[in-house]
């Protein structure tokens, strides 16, 4: 009887693993490799917020917690969405997960029944469309071009919406593009999911307080309080409190999906780490001054990034307003052809090249669902980025 279940082969093997493990091959061999497919900032968690986890273990707060999250830090989460969002959530609207990673998995888990869809706004995070595939539901792709700086036109939304479509998933500012929507742009789609009443929306915003060029955050409940039954605002302190190794996220929305969730957790993990969700509540409830200056270094980074692209024949790059990820298109680079004769004609075979030869490891487009693109993330610091377009920009000019 074979070991492994039907639903896991539902799921492909990640194809940023090949660009990982040829990466770490060349370090082995003693190769200078750059990464830039780190997925966390690279600043260390606030010093306020570690003392709140070791205050955490010292006053023996090292049992389990309530499955959804300790009171506490349910309260804050509660002015926080209150206080920058301007929505109002009860205790029962709200759970704390194992990362932002588990209240998606314990949404789609908690709602998804084999015909329902879920639409995926392409390019995408990479694991939206396999916990939906786990979950037993059928993701739904929309297309989001590089013209409409990878958002979701509300026509194609509208088009691509079926009598099974459960969810729409919204995430801004975007992994892996920066994008992020504005008012106006999530007032136009508000408006079509009023038409559509089966669908309901998770709005991942887990990188809300990464922005630039004072762009103004919103999220999708804030701008349509009608539509509040129907959306799931997700968020986490991953990526905002350089937290991603103490895996706290959270979400709030109607009370029957959050108790539902919250029985899938309860049958699972059951609560996040109580030694975490304190040092959480210590980031929700603090100061987020200690974001400024690492804002003013990706903001620096994201320039250099962006400009040197698009400096490139070939490349072309949108400048992003938010997260740390720039996404350049490179369809002006297919078809040229390398120094050993071989013709590039994807971006999984753009990004291998550049592995090899410019010793730069980033992440094809096809991982994120749309070609020909790489990821390039800038949470590396200034001088490592530089080298690292430097030798793109060398090797690329060396195609013929
Ligand atoms: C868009 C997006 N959502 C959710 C997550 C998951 O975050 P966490 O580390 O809190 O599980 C990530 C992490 O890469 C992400 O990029």
């Amino acid at each position: 009887m074979e070991l492994i279940s039907e639903n896991l082969k539902k799921i492909k093997p990640s194809p940023t693993m090949v660009i990982t493990a040829k990466a770490r091959e060349l370090k082995l061999k003693g190769e200078n490799v750059i990464s830039l497919s780190s997925g966390e900032p690279d600043f260390d968690t606030p010093d306020h917020i570690k003392e709140a986890a070791i205050k955490a273990i010292k006053d023996g707060h090292t049992k389990y917690t309530n499955v959804e999250g300790i009171p506490e830090l349910k309260e804050a989460i509660i002015n926080k969405f209150k206080n920058d969002n301007h929505i109002e959530f009860d205790k029962d609207e709200v759970i704390v997960s194992v990362g932002g990673k588990q209240i998606l998995f314990n949404s789609l888990f908690a709602t998804l029944n084999p015909t329902d869809e879920v639409i995926i706004p392409t390019p995408y995070w990479v694991s939206y469309p396999d916990m939906t595939l786990l979950a037993g539901g059928i993701p739904k792709f929309l297309d989001c071009k590089i013209e409409n700086d990878f958002k979701i036109n509300p026509n194609d939304l509208d088009k691509i919406i079926s009598q099974n479509t459960k969810w729409l998933i919204i995430n801004s500012p975007s992994n892996p593009s920066g994008s992020c929507y504005t008012k106006q742009e999530l007032e136009a789609i508000a408006n079509v999911l009023r038409i559509h009443q089966q669908v309901n929306v998770i709005t991942d915003d887990i990188y809300e307080y990464l922005l630039y060029d004072e762009f103004t955050f919103y999220t999708l409940a804030e701008i349509a309080p009608d539509l509040k039954e129907r959306i799931l605002t997700v968020n986490g302190v991953s990526k905002s409190y350089c937290m991603t190794g103490w895996r706290i996220g959270y979400a709030a929305g109607r009370k029957d999906l959050v108790k539902a969730m919250i029985k899938i957790q309860g049958q699972s993990t059951s609560n996040p780490s109580s030694i975490s969700q304190y040092a959480a509540l210590a980031g929700i409830e603090g100061s987020r001054d200690f974001l400024l200056p690492c804002l003013e270094a990706f903001d620096k980074r994201r320039k250099l990034v962006v400009n040197e692209l698009n400096s490139i024949d070939g490349i072309k790059c949108m400048m992003p307003k938010g997260a740390f990820y720039a996404y350049p298109n490179v369809k002006g680079i297919l078809g040229r052809k390398t120094d050993k004769g071989q013709v590039l004609s994807n971006d999984t075979e753009v990004t291998e090249w550049l592995l090899e030869n410019a010793k730069v490891a980033a992440v094809p487009g096809v991982a994120f669902g749309l070609e020909p693109f790489f990821r390039v993330s800038y949470a590396t610091n200034f001088e490592i980025l530089e080298e690292a377009l430097n030798n793109i920009k060398t090797c690329v000019e060396k195609l013929s």
